[in-house]
């Protein structure tokens, strides 16, 4: 090899492994950047993909389900879902927490470390879900409670039907259907969620005054097995029973298959709340129910009120949904709204 093209070669030789360490480094300090911003983001589930980023909505609402075992919830994301649908600056995230208090508390907390813009919560039950909700707001997080109440006042927004004018018009309307008197199951739903207390409370309120005796009750915990189980209880101890009201369509559902299995269905009316187009008003369609009283999702408000948040509004801190009661007689002209 001539000496200038050795010179030359043993000029640029050293200099080979300089760029490869530099673009070694390079990838290196790239690598590592990503991973700590990755350590910094939420978890898998909750988190954007970086490619979404770019044309990611503008706000993410959490929602956390109390469960999606009864078709009264399944309703409520549905409601949330086509609501959201309509909006495409808003993105949301469902979580089930599959009926158990404990699962919803730590969705909350994934929610508040995830950084949603808002939550939406349908508590199992009260008492549990009350630091969870009360930590999410303190935090500056909106959060809109659906259908059950937490204990306090730290939340944004209630939304939800009046369970005890609901439960106290089930009563009137069972004091004028048995003209006054009779024997009555009462089912109830979980006594630790305020719907269950307030359909209670109401209920006894309505029937005040009047010779009806409940003869039966017992807490089915808003299920329909447990309402079937209870219901053959009842059948067992008492030989004569008028009417059972079930604080849930399901619950009075149970019962009316319990009933059915004795022999015992044509004796007895069942009453419900939920009136589900599909569930709720077909049994009163079938006969099978004498009354289902609605008890609106929700759903579609909780949305509307979300919007209402963003687009920096104030809104009501209670917002109370109307109902209405089917019956054979009004089922065809779309019921009748409760005063
Ligand atoms: C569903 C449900 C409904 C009832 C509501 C009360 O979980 O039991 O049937 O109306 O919850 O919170």
């Amino acid at each position: 090899m001539p000496g200038r093209e050795r010179m030359k070669n043993s000029l640029i030789k050293p200099k080979m492994p300089l760029v490869i360490c530099l673009a070694f480094l390079q990838i290196i300090l790239i690598t590592t950047t990503r991973c700590k911003k990755q350590a910094e983001k939420p978890s898998a589930e909750t988190q954007i993909s970086e490619e979404a980023e770019s044309t990611a909505p503008q706000w993410t609402i959490g929602m956390s389900q109390c469960n999606l075992g009864e078709p009264w919830r399944v309703q409520m994301n549905l409601d949330v879902k086509n609501a959201a649908d309509e909006h495409p600056e808003l993105r949301v995230i469902f979580k089930d927490a599959q009926n158990d208090s404990l699962k919803q508390r730590a969705q909350i907390e994934e929610f508040i470390n995830a950084g949603v813009d808002l939550i939406i919560v349908s508590p199992k039950e009260a008492a549990p879900l009350t630091p969870p909700v009360a930590a999410a707001y303190e935090s500056g997080i909106p959060v809109i409670v659906l259908d059950r109440r937490i204990l306090g006042d730290k939340y944004t927004c209630f939304i939800g039907a009046d369970n005890k004018k609901i439960g106290k018009a089930v009563g009137e309307w069972i004091v004028e259907r048995l003209g006054g008197e009779g024997r009555v199951v009462e089912l109830k739903g979980l006594m630790t969620s305020t719907p269950g207390q307030d359909r209670h409370t109401g209920f006894r309120e309505g029937i005040k005054g009047s010779e009806i005796e409940i003869i039966f009750e017992a807490d089915m915990k808003w299920l329909e097995p447990e309402a079937r189980k209870e219901m053959e209880s009842a059948l067992a101890r008492f030989e004569k029973i008028d009417l059972v009201y079930a604080h849930n369509d399901p619950g009075a559902h149970g019962a009316y298959l319990a009933a059915k299995a004795a022999g015992r269905e044509k004796d007895i009316i069942f009453v419900g709340i939920d009136a589900l187009p599909h569930e709720g008003q077909i049994y009163v369609k079938q006969g099978i129910l004498g009354a289902s009283f609605e008890y609106p999702t929700g759903g579609r408000k909780a949305v509307q009120i979300a919007l209402d948040i963003f687009s920096g509004k104030t809104v009501d801190k209670e917002i109370t949904l109307s109902s209405r009661v089917f019956t054979k007689e009004n089922i065809d002209q779309g019921g009748e709204w409760l005063k």
